[in-house]
């Protein structure tokens, strides 16, 4: 009898290991270049929404693999800045220090600031992968926030403070902070502009799937809450930032080589916590759209 198009992939034997802490799970012998079936897929959605970050160690993949276990998640969302993606595959956005005949070959600053990726969308990203292609030998870690954990502890006067408001979320807001550190980003065109106009989110977020409430603001995007004076938006911004990233609300990953760290952009906020400039790092990253905060 030949195969019916239904037929599912074989299962894979792999175990899924809570990692100490407060966040992350590995996932131990999954092999990404092959396609996963139904049940497989499910069991790494589910330590994804568990565990708010998984890590899958050891793999093997080609970008064209990379974008296509991305796509099982959701859209696919290409950065703004073009000159950075991935020749022949623009779904991979290339994070990297390194330059190359005076020029960087992918954004290199990426994460100096906390953030959700894409939150100063419309639809800001579901959970981005990264996966790592040369690591430096000293730094280059990735911290993570719980952002759940941080609403579920904020002191009580500032969840009344920030409860039902909205606040204001752009991509150009730091842009020429950066610009003044490193050269690594170049003047918006109109059209780039044009596709990162300001949105406005719920400083309070409810996971779409886990059902938990998240704070949903960061000192990448988050310029100010709406209908506060701007000085005292700015102060309640610090204090509900500084909260967030509390020692005991930080995940810190520590990048081994072949990882590839899957994190929902819901529940954490980020940092690339940087390396020396000489060492080279660089890894592949995938965005996957998400809802509307509500
Ligand atoms: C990012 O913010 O997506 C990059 C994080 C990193 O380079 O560690």
């Amino acid at each position: 009898m030949p195969a019916t198009s239904l037929a599912q992939p074989a299962s894979q034997s792999f175990d899924v290991r809570p990692l100490q802490g407060l966040v992350g799970a590995e996932i131990v012998g999954l092999d990404l270049s092959q396609p996963l079936n139904d049940a497989d897929f499910a069991r790494v959605h589910r330590a994804h929404l568990d565990h708010h970050l998984v890590v899958f160690r050891d793999q093997h993949i080609t970008p064209q693999q990379q974008i296509d276990f991305s796509r099982r998640f959701g859209v696919l969302q290409i950065h703004v800045l073009k000159q950075f993606l991935l020749a022949g595959h623009p779904e991979i956005l290339i994070v990297s220090n390194i330059v190359e005949n005076g020029q960087p070959v992918g954004l290199g600053d990426a994460g100096k600031y906390w953030h959700s990726d894409l939150s100063y969308k419309e639809l800001p990203s579901l959970g981005s992968m990264l996966y790592a292609q040369e690591l430096p030998s000293e730094g280059g870690d990735t911290l993570f926030a719980d952002m759940h954990r941080a609403w579920d502890t904020l002191p009580a006067h500032l969840r009344a403070a920030v409860e039902g408001k909205q606040s204001v979320h752009s991509y150009t807001a730091r842009y020429s902070d950066t610009q003044a550190a490193v050269n690594w980003r170049p003047n918006l065109t109109a059209e780039q502009l044009a596709q990162v106009v300001t949105v406005t989110h719920p400083v309070v977020r409810t996971h779409p799937e886990n059902g938990r409430k998240a704070l949903f603001v960061s000192e990448g995007f988050t310029t100010h809450i709406v209908g506060l004076p701007e000085d005292e938006s700015r102060d309640l911004l610090a204090q509900i930032h500084a909260h967030s990233v509390l020692p005991e609300n930080v995940h810190r990953h520590q990048w081994q080589a072949h990882d590839m760290v899957f994190w929902d952009n819901r529940s954490l906020i980020h940092l690339a916590a940087g390396c020396p400039d000489h060492l080279r790092r660089k890894l592949h990253r995938t965005t996957i759209q998400g809802d509307a905060p509500f």
